[in-house]
């Protein structure tokens, strides 16, 4: 058995730990023809990338991504997918085993130290080995190559809530994200932030953060009744994020406060003689196929477990301790979580785009 793939037109396999000697994908079933060149996935990988900003981890790694496999130069020279498993790889540099002494034989509670030594009898506690989420930064390769193959869709993300501190939405700029650190769209949170993640990194405290993910320009038709919903995988692809413990599409968990009347999206025929929307509760999924609105999923992300604060725990020979974790960990696991997340939805959609005009034909 393995669980390490996803996808089903395109799929996303990944390997590697934390502190293997490295980390890679094989990204399967991408079409030929597509140009595709390192330094387009380096850029989406520099977004997620440790160490850029004092509210994310200190670890030091360049994630410098090679193509293995997979590409070849075109009649006209211009380097592009061949239709073949396109593999990429990224070495990991900044390995320092040492500082993970105390977890070798201690389990972090709300880490999966525990669930991983109960299933498979041995553990990497390197860093957290596979559990580590810099597995993700696999996730955000493969999904720079997904958006090559759905290139008319735009999918961003947005930092929305840190802790208990949630932005204004009537003041979100998509252009802010790419200024603060914390890919937030709305500059006065981000600024109220600093001193919030300043406070709970020195008390040796961790915080968790809901992200939005948006995708505009999906057609009307990806997705697929029943067990094929649009819907379904995006969840499925955003559960699958570390240390994500819920998610929603639309309005979600706030639907179920709505009146039928206030939730129906109602339509109208536009000045161009298309279908309009009214609103979009729905988050552009309806029977589990897009609408053609746009797509809004939000996932939340716990506090990291691993924190300086002490905590209670059990080590590997059955007795009764506490830990306090050292070494190097995001206090707020949320900030590098956008791009994954981001990736995760592209990765769907390309794996749905493909799908469709598997069954139906088109573009
Ligand atoms: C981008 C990102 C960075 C993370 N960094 C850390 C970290 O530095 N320390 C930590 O304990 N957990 C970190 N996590 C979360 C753990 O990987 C995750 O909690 C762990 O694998 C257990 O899985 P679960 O929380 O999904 O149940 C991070 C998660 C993400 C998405």
């Amino acid at each position: 058995m393995s669980f390490n793939t996803f996808g089903q037109a395109l799929r996303l396999t990944t390997w590697g730990e934390s502190h293997g000697s490295a980390i890679g994908c094989v990204v399967d079933g991408c079409p030929p023809g597509l140009p595709l060149e390192a330094s387009e996935i380096q850029a989406e990988l520099d977004r997620r990338r440790p160490g850029q900003s004092r509210h994310t981890t200190q670890r030091r790694e360049p994630d410098e991504v090679r193509i293995l496999s997979g590409v070849f130069p075109d009649a006209t020279g211009r380097q592009v997918t061949t239709g073949t498993p396109i593999a990429l790889v990224i070495e990991n540099v900044d390995q320092r085993s040492k500082d993970y002494g105390d977890i070798a034989s201690k389990f972090r509670p709300g880490h999966a130290d525990y669930t991983y030594l109960q299933k498979y009898g041995i553990r990497d506690y390197r860093g957290g080995g596979r559990s580590s989420a810099r597995e993700t930064a696999m996730r955000v390769a493969g999904g720079a190559v997904a958006r090559k193959i759905i290139d008319r869709v735009s999918v961003r993300a947005a930092l929305v809530q840190i802790g208990p501190h949630r932005i204004d939405r009537s003041r979100w700029d998509w252009a802010e994200v790419a200024r603060n650190p914390f890919f937030c769209p709305d500059p006065m949170a981000a600024a109220a932030w600093e001193g919030y993640l300043d406070g709970v990194r020195k008390a040796g405290s961790s915080a968790g953060a809901v992200i939005e993910v948006v995708a505009d320009g999906v057609p009307p038709g990806w997705g697929a009744p029943l067990y094929g919903k649009l819907d379904q995988d995006l969840a499925s692809a955003m559960m699958s994020i570390n240390a994500v413990k819920a998610v929603e599409i639309g309005d979600g968990f706030a639907a179920a406060e709505l009146s039928g009347e206030a939730n129906a999206d109602e339509m109208r025929i536009g000045n161009d003689g298309r279908p309009v929307f009214l609103s979009n509760h729905a988050g552009g999924i309806v029977g589990g196929i897009s609408s053609g609105q746009q797509i809004v999923v939000r996932f939340a992300v716990k506090p990291t477990s691993s924190i300086l604060q002490p905590r209670r725990t059990i080590d590997t020979g059955g007795r009764d301790t506490e830990i306090v974790t050292k070494g190097r960990h995001d206090p707020c696991v949320g900030i590098r979580a956008v791009p994954v997340g981001e990736a995760m939805m592209a990765l769907v959609l390309a794996d749905h785009k493909l799908r469709h005009r598997a069954q139906v034909g088109g573009p």
